[in-house]
């Protein structure tokens, strides 16, 4: 067999020829990606690996059982994929980008040092500063003596975050002291969260609280290019009105009415192209999705929470509903290997309905899911259903497809996420098709979307 890992493949043999895709992970995330880059006429097969239970059941979909970056850059060789899409920060900040780069395999995402911006807490924090990028105050500590005393002298409220990717669990926003104190020794201490920065050992930042609304902002860069996604508001707290412990995310919808287009063009020039030109800078061109978490206070002024390096997980979910342009030409664009970067005349087309997704989640998420229950009344689609524009949407994630049954198998289970012409009314349909899914102990917010609703 020819020998091809060296070589791209051509652009222009694309037009004519189906192609096959792959989206590495196995969330809502992947699962909407994939679906996406299903509807294209280009697009032969998408791959997910490892995929879930809703990929499972698409007939355009294949799940594939490999989740090893090396072993995944084996499979792609032999099968001959022509383009691979990353969804979680674990494979980038593992290295796959760097790995598949190195063969000449065309790959969407950052590589391991530019997804420091999220792995690191501490990496993405003193980039902040150094490039004058807003931000709340801080410190970085590994002696909780010292960590102690210094919330101390700031008082409460402040926020304890661990260094390492804790999946959206390693913060805490401690209303009082003695919260404060709790999360340090929960997380340096015997590091009970078991989360390590790149150096090995456990760390924490701590840094100023800040109030306002978030704003989820999600960009794609080619190195050099910047084309936005449209806006979009997760909600992160597992109770409804913002109470109980953070989680990955149990909602958001799409667009965020807060940012309003002069918050947009200020979070382009405060955040984005200052985070894009710093990074080139620094020597560590950032290729993939950015996601600036954003805090606006009521005067709109903006300050960074955090940088994820991949897109938001639910917030794909409602965001792909309303893409209207082929997913897999704009990935296609972002990477292809010019000198000014394959973005340059990207421009994205947007359903200017508003789409939101409501989270099921497993009875003990966030601290210990329970698995196995089986999840019945789940819209059945047809081959022929895929192929029409479809406004309702049930994304899978932490699901298992067995013996015919659809059975739970993570934290986070499913997204069911609406298009229609109001936040109101997406709110009222979301709930309406999540009230006639069931399993046992599922749990969900009852509120979602309620920051966008003038009552
Ligand atoms: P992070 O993973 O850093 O985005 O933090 C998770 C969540 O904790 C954010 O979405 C906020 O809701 C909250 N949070 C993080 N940092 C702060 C802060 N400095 N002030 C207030 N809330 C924060
Ligand atoms: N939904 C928040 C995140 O993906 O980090």
């Amino acid at each position: 067999m020819e020998n091809k890992t060296n070589s791209r493949p051509a652009t222009n043999n694309l037009a004519n020829n189906l192609t096959n895709v792959l989206v590495i992970g196995g969330g809502g995330r992947e699962h909407a990606l994939a679906w996406k880059l299903a509807q294209s006429h280009k697009v032969q097969k998408v791959y997910v690996a490892p995929g879930n239970g809703g990929t499972a059941l698409d007939p355009r979909l294949e799940n594939i059982n490999i989740t090893d970056p090396q072993a995944l850059l084996d499979w792609v060789i032999t099968q001959n994929i022509a383009l691979t899409v990353v969804g979680p920060e674990q494979p980038l900040a593992a290295g796959v980008v760097d790995l598949f780069r190195a063969k000449g395999l065309r790959i969407f995402g950052p590589t391991a040092a530019a997804a420091q911006l999220e792995s690191s807490k501490a990496f993405s924090k003193a980039f902040m500063q150094r490039h004058g990028i807003p931000t709340a105050v801080y410190e970085t500590f590994s002696d909780a003596k010292v960590a102690h005393a210094y919330v101390d002298k700031m008082g409460a409220p402040i926020v304890v975050k661990a260094d390492g990717l804790a999946a959206g669990k390693g913060v805490v926003v401690a209303m009082t002291l003695k919260e404060a104190h709790d999360a340090i020794d929960f997380m340096l201490l015997g590091n009970e969260l078991g989360v390590a920065h790149n150096g090995g050992e456990a760390r924490v930042v701590i840094e100023e609280f800040l109030s306002g609304e978030e704003a989820s902002f999600i960009v794609m860069c080619d190195g050099k290019n910047v084309v936005t996604m449209a806006t979009s508001q997760d909600h992160k707290r597992l109770l409804d009105g913002d109470a109980g412990p953070n989680t990955g995310g149990m909602g958001a919808y799409s667009p965020a009415p807060v940012v309003t287009p002069d918050v947009h063009a200020r979070a382009m020039r405060e955040v984005i192209l200052p985070t894009i030109k710093g990074m080139a800078k620094d020597d560590i061109a950032f290729t993939g999705f950015l996601y600036a978490g954003l805090m606006i206070d009521a005067d709109k002024k903006i300050k960074t929470l955090e940088f994820n390096c991949r897109m938001g997980d639910p917030e794909t979910q409602p965001i792909m509903m309303r893409l209207k342009t082929d997913l897999f030409d704009v990935l296609w664009a972002a990477t292809e290997p010019t000198e000014q970067g394959g973005l340059q005349d990207i421009e994205l087309e947007w359903d200017r309905r508003t789409a939101l997704g409501v989270v099921m989640a497993a009875q003990g998420y966030p601290a210990a899911p329970r698995k196995g229950d089986v999840i019945t009344g789940l819209p059945v689609l047809k081959q022929a259903d895929y192929e029409q524009e479809q406004d309702a949407m049930v994304f899978h994630a932490g699901t298992l497809d067995k013996d015919g049954n659809t059975l739970t198998s993570g934290g986070r289970v499913l997204c069911v996420t609406v298009l229609s012409d109001s936040v109101k009314k997406a709110q009222q349909r979301a709930y309406e098709l999540t009230k006639s899914i069931h399993f046992d102990g599922a749990q969900y917010r009852e509120d979602i979307g309620y920051k966008a609703i003038k009552s």
